[in-house]
């Protein structure tokens, strides 16, 4: 995506220092686009627990270039003992975005093929690009699998098509594209009128400093709502499709993405508008069923629900308190959409409505999982 004309992508090695790792610091959007240097493993298993990046996507990709950076700072008698433990400082830094220990788990397949720390290094630095190149490729494939949805309501309605997305889905989430975006950048490419519906996504307002954002640089039309307004759009027939991404999809398709998701679902069903969920497959966790009893769902500091956080109008960052200092407040960061109330999985190998059949025909793998 381009940022002020120039290209960037959310994660890439420094072309002039490949031990250097680069990422667009996202806590300062919108207000500051920055990027963060990362040297070393923690570095980067800091960053993601303090949500500099974050995004199910993005954080999988960086953690493998996490690893990559383990391979430049290990000990040369003990290095692949170091990974493992790199791997796990990784795995522990958000639990619910299962991209993060797929990226990992691949990542520490290939080192246990090395012989040497110099082959561990080359070897862990061409996955992490892979992984990355992959990311893009994948959510490109999504924009074009999930055109037709946009395109189909455009032909019926010949009015522009109304989509509701709740977190950020975007580019930002991912390398590049974003998954519940990529339909949407698809669409307005190719001039097919859309208007985005963003949720703002309490408590770190995702939403409205992340998507809009990624929306205002594309040129995409959108508008902001409170969390609490799409009731009241589905009432009044002003949304014609629910597009969401997704943190972990289990083998029946149970989803789970950022808290509130469900409560959309729900909505849209009893509206009877379509809920799509799209995924690239490092989102599936193939080994689980079970959605709401089988995904861990990652609880987050109380700080985040009574705190607001922004910048002033001197260009100073801070956070005001929004609720009383003796209230307490508890923070899940993510719900589980049952897969019966989602019409369909937009994938990079394409849509299926989800069910274990679905999924494993388009994912043969999963059987072996
Ligand atoms: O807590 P975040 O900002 O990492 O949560 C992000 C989301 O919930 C996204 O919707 C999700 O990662 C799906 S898109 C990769």
């Amino acid at each position: 995506m381009q940022v002020c004309g120039t290209p960037y992508r959310t994660v890439w090695l420094d072309p002039e220092d490949q031990r250097c790792l680069r990422v667009i610091n996202q806590s300062l959007l919108p207000h500051r686009f920055e990027t963060l240097a990362l040297y070393t493993p923690h570095d980067v298993a800091r960053v993601i627990s303090e949500m500099h990046i974050r995004g199910a996507g993005c954080i999988g990709v960086t953690a493998a270039y996490g690893m990559y950076l383990g391979a430049c700072t290990a000990p040369q008698d003990s290095y692949h003992d170091y990974l493992h433990e790199v791997g796990a400082l990784l795995t522990e830094t958000r639990p619910t975005a299962v991209n993060l220990s797929w990226a990992v788990q691949r990542m520490l397949r290939v080192a246990l093929s090395a012989h040497s720390l110099q082959m561990l290094q080359d070897r862990t630095r061409d996955e992490a690009q892979k992984i990355a190149d992959e990311d893009v490729a994948h959510c490109r494939a999504i924009g074009e699998y999930g055109l037709p949805l946009i395109e189909e309501i455009y032909a019926r309605t010949q009015k522009p098509v109304e989509i509701l997305t709740h977190c950020n889905a975007g580019w930002l989430a991912f390398v590049d594209h974003g998954s519940a975006t990529a339909p949407i950048y698809a669409a307005h490419r190719r001039g097919i009128p859309v208007h985005v519906w963003v949720d703002v996504t309490g408590p770190r307002n995702q939403g409205s400093r992340l998507t809009a954002w990624e929306l205002l640089q594309e040129g995409v039309p959108h508008t902001i709502i409170a969390d609490n307004t799409g009731g009241y759009l589905f009432q009044h027939n002003a949304i014609d499709m629910v597009i969401t991404g997704a943190d972990c999809v289990t083998r029946q398709g149970d989803a789970a993405n950022k808290i509130g998701t469900y409560l959309k679902a729900l909505a849209a069903r009893e509206h009877s508008v379509p809920f799509y969920v799209a995924l690239p497959s490092s989102t599936f966790d193939f080994s689980r069923t079970d959605g709401l009893t089988e995904i861990p769902i990652e609880k987050r500091g109380s700080h985040e629900v009574t705190y607001a956080y922004g910048e002033n109008d001197e260009g100073v960052f801070s956070r005001v308190r929004i609720a009383p200092a003796e209230s307490p407040a508890a923070n899940w960061g993510f719900d589980v959409t049952p897969a019966r109330f989602i019409t369909e999985l937009i994938t990079e190998r394409g849509r299926c409505v989800p069910t274990w059949e679905n999924i494993r025909t388009l994912f043969p793998e999963a059987s072996s999982a």
